[in-house]
């Protein structure tokens, strides 16, 4: 099965990135892209996933739509989207932006992804609008923990401090999304680890055991991505390297992207 339009023949001149190490130091601004969301993915991250995962016309699914990064690329690249999130006040700058007619069919909606019952009631109305009854791409971009706080919602993942009740909680999303999710089609993870109490909690390494052993799927990649220039706290420059150095730990530079393919 062809599970994209790349062209095999022009393979020379791909901008696919096949590498598992990813260093991009520009953030894509163009177009709907404003970087005003703290803790949003830069738009290079779905335009590699997409385009190397889908076809055109076919379905993305984002469970964490933030502030659409996700839903503008698939505007870029022609594929249908359903996205939901549980922050009203970015699904509200979300629907201001997609005010203008839209060259896709979309779909989103503020939905707590890991409440089964709200899930499949927002998933059911989403694709029945598409007249569809499956999604062919799943992204997730979850909240790291609680490093970043987005709401003060009870629901949202951000609100966790626990690194076993965050990965229970992920194993419920993965769960609601993967129903949806196309046999043999692939779906990504791109999350970073984390420093708590002293030590580093491996967030890729435990989702990457929890997903394979509560799931049939293969891990096709952990690929690395270097955080430059996003977030001021993890220069090396300043106060940071100060109390690294003056301490035992490493300042994170890097986040990772999972990517599985779905066997059942
Ligand atoms: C890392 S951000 C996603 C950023 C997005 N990729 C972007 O580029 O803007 C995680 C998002 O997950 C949302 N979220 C947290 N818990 C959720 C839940 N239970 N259901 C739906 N969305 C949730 C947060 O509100 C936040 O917007």
């Amino acid at each position: 099965m062809k599970y994209n339009n790349l062209n095999i023949k022009e393979w020379k001149k791909s901008d696919i990135n096949v590498d598992s190490l990813w260093l991009i130091d520009q953030r894509e601004k163009s177009g709907k892209h404003s970087n005003i969301y703290h803790g949003n993915f830069i738009p290079q991250i779905p335009n590699q996933l997409i385009r190397r995962y889908t076809r055109e016309g076919e379905i993305v699914l984002d469970p964490f739509l933030g502030s659409g990064t996700t839903l503008y690329e698939c505007e870029n690249l022609n594929r249908n989207f359903i996205g939901f999130d549980v922050n009203e006040k970015i699904f509200n700058f979300v629907e201001n932006q997609m005010q203008d007619q839209s060259n896709i069919e979309y779909e989103i909606r503020i939905t707590d992804v890991s409440n089964q019952a709200e899930f499949q009631s927002s998933m059911d109305s989403s694709l029945k609008s598409l007249r569809a009854d499956k999604v062919q791409f799943l992204l997730m971009h979850p909240p790291y923990l609680d490093i970043i706080k987005f709401t003060e919602n009870k629901a949202d993942l951000s609100q966790i401090s626990d690194a076993a009740l965050f990965l229970a909680k992920m194993m419920d999303v993965t769960t609601n999304c993967l129903s949806f999710l196309e046999k043999d089609r692939y779906f990504s993870v791109v999350i970073g680890d984390v420093y708590k109490n002293g030590e580093v909690i491996p967030l890729s390494s435990l989702l990457i055991n929890e997903i394979k052993s509560k799931f049939k799927v293969k891990l096709k990649g952990i690929v690395v991505k270097n955080i430059a220039g996003n977030r001021g706290k993890q220069g090396t420059g300043g106060i940071w390297k100060y109390r690294a150095l003056n301490s035992d730990y490493f300042i994170f530079k890097h986040e990772y992207i999972l990517v599985f393919k779905k066997m059942f």
